[in-house]
């Protein structure tokens, strides 16, 4: 296995994370895919007679509504001998929740599973993405919906703004909002993390962070918590507007910020729908919102703001 590129894919078993699983299948570079899911025995059935003889596949329980689950997830992963590389961590795994629900770690649910769980993750198997360099990679899967200007109602409600005290939805509550919120802390995160990874004028990346806009693929699950007539809408209706991205084209963008040559050392991207270098939305780039988040996100999740303890120059473990 250790010749193999290793890959940690979140949300495997269903949408645009089954799709990036079947187009890393179908390559002819053998990967070792873990594929970090809440279903075990579902996932089992559906990736059953898909998985060619050159690849591999493994199934790990990983509950991002939980940071007990998520914590035994990453220790899973950490305390295997030999040690596992990790050379790809694919965080697609995400949530629109229809009503206002709390986990058990207290938070608002989309705001865990979509950015906070993303957060520990990306923190706990840091190092061994630096070790297993210089081309690891990290992707998170992000949303045009985190920039103001999308979506159906724009001046109303559902404007993306992260609001420190209604992160829990305590003075409002509407999905769409909360669901853009969580995009929006996921993309000012990414290019913190990347900023603190990669800085200015050394030679060699630690990391590479690209951040994915898969584009509107109206035929996954993401919908599945609204009224039957809406997601009967998107899946048969509004699947045929010309605006529309199938779940395979969709994939396919999140599959290119994982494997594709043209992006080797390159880092700090956002990554439209067309696999095109492009921009994210104005106030993601506000550094002081960034270091805001950033800090704030870690308090939230307890642990310390400074990850510098985490980051080391590989050479050094190398020799
Ligand atoms: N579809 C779109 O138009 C679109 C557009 C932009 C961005 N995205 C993003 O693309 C990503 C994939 O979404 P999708 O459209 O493919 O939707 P999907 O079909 O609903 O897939 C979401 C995946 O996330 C997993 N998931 C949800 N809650 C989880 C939890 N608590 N712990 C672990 N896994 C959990 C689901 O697992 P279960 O099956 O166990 O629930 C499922 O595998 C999301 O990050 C979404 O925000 C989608």
């Amino acid at each position: 296995m250790s010749d193999r590129k290793l890959v940690i894919l979140t949300g495997a078993n269903s949408g645009l994370g089954f799709e990036v699983l079947k187009q890393l299948l179908s390559q002819e570079t053998p990967y070792h895919i873990i594929l970090a899911v809440r279903n075990i025995q579902q996932t089992e059935t559906k990736i059953n007679s898909i998985v060619p003889s050159h690849q591999s596949v493994e199934i790990v329980k990983l509950d991002l509504s939980s940071l007990t689950s998520v914590k035994s997830f990453t220790q899973n992963i950490l305390s295997r001998k030999p040690s596992l590389h990790i050379n790809i961590l694919i965080l697609n795994a995400g949530v629109v929740k229809a009503t206002l629900t709390k986990t058990d770690d207290g938070f608002e649910h989309t705001f865990q599973v979509n950015h906070l769980s993303n957060v520990i993750l990306v923190h706990e198997l840091l190092p061994r993405l630096i070790e297993s360099g210089p081309d690891s990679r990290i992707i998170l899967v992000n949303s045009s919906l985190h920039k103001p200007g999308t979506g159906s109602k724009e001046s109303g409600e559902n404007r993306p703004i992260l609001d420190i005290e209604n992160l829990d939805g305590s003075k409002m509550y509407f999905p769409l909002l909360f669901y853009r919120n969580s995009k929006l802390a996921q993309v000012l995160f990414g290019y913190q993390l990347d900023k603190f990874l990669n800085k200015k004028g050394e030679e060699e990346r630690k990391v590479n962070v690209s951040i994915v806009e898969p584009g509107f693929c109206p035929t996954t699950e993401l919908a599945r918590e609204s009224a039957i007539f809406t997601q009967f809408f998107l899946k048969y209706i509004l699947s045929w507007a010309p605006f529309t991205r199938t779940s395979e084209q969709g994939g396919a963008v999140i599959t290119y910020a994982a494997i594709s040559s043209e992006l080797e050392n390159k880092s700090g991207l956002y990554i439209n729908r067309l696999c095109q270098i492009d921009k994210s939305s104005d106030e993601s780039y506000d550094e002081e919102k960034q270091k805001f988040w950033w800090k704030t996100s870690c308090d939230l999740l307890g642990i310390e703001e400074d990850w510098s303890g985490l980051i080391f120059d590989r050479k050094e473990i190398l020799g």
